[in-house]
């Protein structure tokens, strides 16, 4: 399975004839004979390299490379899988940030990357290398927002009008809300929340199926959400679904019907997001992490739902890294309130700026709320204050916009 392993460490400087050079030279030779490819990334301490081939051919040199004397501290940032190659034909390629520019370093990796420029925006490797190559960099303070500068100006059904009614011939509906990124104007995705026919919550619709088959009922409804997707036309826009992690592991070729799916539906994987809660994933994290492996490698996103409700908190990031992280609505309410909310927010933030998982913050409500999150560093957002949930379609989406004249945008 195609496997990505980004780790980094600091220079031995009690090491004596050390040539980066002649290292990065007879690595590319050893690394094209193991079809493994990737970057080597130096600012004169610190190395960031990306390993991407075979699993046992990472495991094996990964194993080689930390024992290497010649750095220190070695430390695993992310092991992932994926369905091709950032960095395809490229045995080994350095980027010394000693002798260029941040910007043209920059600019060259993304030109050698075969991903396309729409993939490589979110993509967690990339934003590793961005955060690494951007420490050169000097930091641009954040501003605080006061809830009395701002206002919410409407953009109405972005995507269209809704489609009227019930769409038949469904045991079920979805009902479409965005998550919003207020400070590049722009849909981050949209969440597809299931309804029953009678428009009820997805624990009623649950529980009028026969609970023997909730498992295959989870799974096969997601494909009415991936037609709802097409029918509305949502372009390049990621669409996120929730399923039951067990629902992967219970239902043979779950992985493979989720594709044939998405793939019918004119949706690319890479705009797929399945989000799954803390507390489901705890439960058969075994079966349940070969699944992800299965997901991973043919490119789908994703997230945790509801982080922070459950049990496992952040140790649950040493065992699974999602691509996103849904910081649940008890903690944001009245965020701006309570210290002890603004501190677990603070280290999740910390958490996940390190771990380059991208944070949205779920169930805002007030406008004091965004101003403090906003503030603090977190970018995506969820609810009634942004956008509703619309009935098969796309409802209007509130974007904060300065109050005053004059005050600077986000
Ligand atoms: C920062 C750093 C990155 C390295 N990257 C690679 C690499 O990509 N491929 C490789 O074969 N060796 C790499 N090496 C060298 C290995 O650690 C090791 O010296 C080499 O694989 C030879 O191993 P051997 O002596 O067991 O044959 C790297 C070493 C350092 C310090």
């Amino acid at each position: 399975m195609l496997t990505t392993l980004i780790y980094k460490s600091q220079l031995n400087l009690s090491c004596e004839s050390f040539s980066l050079t002649s290292l990065v030279e007879s690595a590319k030779l050893r690394n094209a004979a193991r079809n493994i490819t990737g970057i080597l990334l130096f600012n004169g301490v610190d190395f960031l390299q990306i390993l991407e081939g075979a699993e046992e051919d990472i495991n094996t040199l990964f194993a080689t490379i930390r024992a290497d004397s010649r750095h220190l501290n070695v430390v695993e940032l992310m092991r992932d899988y994926g369905p091709r190659r950032r960095f395809e034909n490229i045995g080994m390629l350095l980027f010394d940030l000693c002798t260029d520019a941040p910007d043209s370093v920059l600019s060259t990796v993304l030109r050698y990357s075969k991903l396309e420029r729409y993939l490589t925006a979110e993509d967690k490797v990339f934003k590793f290398i961005r955060s690494f190559i951007n420490r050169q960099k000097q930091p641009v303070p954040r501003p605080t927002l006061h809830p009395d500068d701002w206002t919410l100006i409407p953009e109405h059904a972005p995507f269209g009008h809704a489609i009227p009614g019930l769409i038949d011939n469904q045991p079920c509906q979805f009902a479409l809300q965005p998550i919003v990124e207020p400070s590049e104007g722009k849909i981050s995705s949209l969440e597809a929340l299931i309804r029953g026919n009678d428009g009820g919550s997805p624990e009623h619709f649950f529980n009028t199926i026969d609970q023997d088959k909730v498992y295959e009922v989870d799974l096969l409804t997601k494909a009415y959400a991936f037609a709802l997707a097409e029918k509305i036309g949502i372009g390049d826009h990621k669409i996120a679904i929730n399923l039951l992690p067990m629902s992967l592991v219970n239902v043979p070729g779950a992985v493979d019907f989720l594709m044939d799916k998405i793939l019918a539906h004119g949706l690319q994987p890479e705009q797929v997001v399945i989000e799954v809660t803390e507390n489901e994933m705890i439960s058969g994290f075994n079966q349940f992490n070969s699944a992800i492996k299965q997901l991973r490698a043919a490119g789908i996103g994703l997230a945790i739902d509801d982080f922070g409700s459950g049990y496992a908190g952040l140790s649950l990031l040493t065992r699974f890294q999602p691509d996103k992280l849904k910081i649940d609505r008890e903690i944001i309410s009245d965020i701006h309130l309570s210290g002890p909310k603004q501190a677990i927010v603070k280290s999740i933030i910390s958490c996940c700026t390190d771990l380059e998982i991208a944070l949205v913050a779920e169930g805002i409500e007030r406008i004091e709320e965004w101003c403090w999150l906003e503030s603090a560093g977190i970018k995506r957002f969820q609810g009634f204050l942004f956008a509703r949930p619309q009935l098969n379609g796309v409802g209007d989406i509130h974007w904060p916009q300065p109050a005053v004249s004059g005050h600077p945008a986000l």
